[in-house]
């Protein structure tokens, strides 16, 4: 038996979604134990695109058992309507599939107003205080989960009680909508459409956490699916510009239920490149010519938002980062093939200050810490390697390119993708099994 994490090494978008589908060959359970409907996990397998928002990316696996976990936010609709189209085709056809915890926290449309709001305003005050969110009302759920008046999945399973609670927040969020301009929301509006939901979703609600536990007691396999990035993380990531949630491996824990020795391996997920949507420092964006080439070869439009993506250079000191944070035990490297066809491939090494180095990202990556990134220059290859699935048929200078990330981090790289398809992957390590 072994359990491993696969968490995001730089702000999201690293292609999480691809590995877990992956690994899921060799996982029982699939858990998500954080994060919402902000996640975009977009999947390509038998030449259909599947776009995940709520359910673990192990969900195309018949038979194996997918569970959204205590730390995550749910909007319920959405994820009806997730499930439904995953059945439609012809997933999620068999029993026991797919777990809600009775304890995740429910999205209500007064925190999505909130969201939108509060982005809109500060949009329209010259953006200072804009974070650039997916506007999925991810920041007022939590905020009301910690503030301890937020709804949790188990309320909406009695009627009487949902109104209750609802009838408790409203008054205030009506409030705050209105001094931030915005209409006010009705329990009418949405009490049948959350109510429906609810009895859709009643038969997958359970205690995830005991779930689990027997699951590991019978020896099965546990993949833990982080959503968003270590450097959105909501204490370790470059703060205010983050997500609500811990998304560091960590957060796999608390956010699933399990206790914290459960985790043998933490494989944290990078693109070859960066890439960062929203607000916020990015010390090694490209914002010119070869972003833009980044941005159309990597197609790096938001699978959520489809905003366009920021693009740049690897961070190996944010991968440094990131080893610390989350106790990586392996990388996995996507989109490889997007960097064919440069002359020569920069990575940052590491940050000055005057006479000050560091070897790993600074507390204060923005403008104001005055900290510039260091490059090491890398021979770039031309030759397409899309079709590769073995190291040592890729070109000379990319497999020079994952060696040398390999030696900067001190991480070796367990897996390599070269294309969005399930097959364009180069497994060099299985971390259930090697
Ligand atoms: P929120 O999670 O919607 O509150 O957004 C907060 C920050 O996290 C923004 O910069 C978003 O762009 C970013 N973010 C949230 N979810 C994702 C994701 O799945 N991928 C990449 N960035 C994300």
């Amino acid at each position: 038996m072994s359990n491993v994490a696969v968490v995001g090494a730089q702000w999201g978008d690293e292609g999480k979604g691809k590995v877990v589908d992956l690994l899921t060959e060799f996982a029982d359970v699939v858990v998500r134990y954080q994060g919402g409907a902000n996640a975009g996990h977009t999947l390509v397998v038998g030449g259909q695109t599947t776009i995940l928002h709520h359910i673990p990316s192990g969900v195309l696996h018949p038979g194996k058992t997918s569970v959204l976990g205590n730390g995550m936010v749910v909007n319920p609709p959405e994820l009806v309507r997730e499930i439904d189209a995953l059945r439609g085709r012809g997933f999620l056809q068999g029993q026991g599939e797919l777990f809600l915890s009775a304890s995740a926290h429910v999205i209500l449309p007064y925190h999505t107003a909130l969201d939108v709001a509060r982005e809109d305003r500060a949009a329209a005050a010259g953006g200072g205080g804009k974070i650039g969110t997916t506007r999925r009302g991810i920041g007022p759920a939590y905020e009301d989960k910690v503030a301890r008046r937020g709804l949790r999945v188990g309320d909406l399973s009695d009627a009487e009680r949902f109104q209750e609670l609802v009838a408790r927040a409203l008054p205030e969020k009506n409030a705050l909508l209105a001094h931030l301009g915005a209409p006010a929301i009705a329990f009418a509006d949405f009490r049948d459409a959350y109510l429906a939901a609810a009895r859709a979703l009643g038969p997958f609600v359970t205690d995830t956490s005991r779930l689990l536990a027997r699951e590991a007691a019978r020896g099965r396999n546990l993949l833990f699916e982080g959503a968003q990035g270590t450097l959105l993380d909501v204490d370790h990531g470059t703060y205010p510009f983050v997500t609500s949630s811990t998304t560091v491996a960590a957060g796999a824990a608390s956010g699933a239920g399990v206790g914290p020795r459960v985790l043998d391996k933490v494989i944290g997920i990078s693109k070859a490149y960066t890439t960062r949507v929203g607000e916020g420092p990015f010390p090694t964006e490209e914002p010119g010519e070869l972003g833009e080439t980044l941005r159309r070869e990597g197609k790096e439009y938001g699978a959520t938002t489809g905003r366009a993506r920021r693009c740049g250079w690897l961070d190996v000191a944010g991968l440094r980062t990131a080893r610390r944070l989350n106790g990586l035990t392996g990388l996995a490297l996507t989109k490889l093939d997007v960097l064919t066809g440069h002359k020569r491939i920069k990575v940052c090494n590491g940050y000055r200050r005057g006479g000050e180095r560091l070897d790993d990202l600074p507390d204060d990556l923005g403008p104001r810490g005055g900290w510039t990134p260091e490059y090491e220059e890398l021979e770039g290859w031309s030759e397409s390697v899309r079709e590769v699935r073995e190291m040592d048929d890729l070109p000379r200078a990319a497999r020079r390119y994952i060696a040398r990330v390999e030696d900067l981090t001190e991480l070796p790289v367990v897996l390599v993708s070269v294309g969005p398809a399930r097959g364009e992957t180069i497994v060099r390590k299985n971390p259930f099994r090697d």
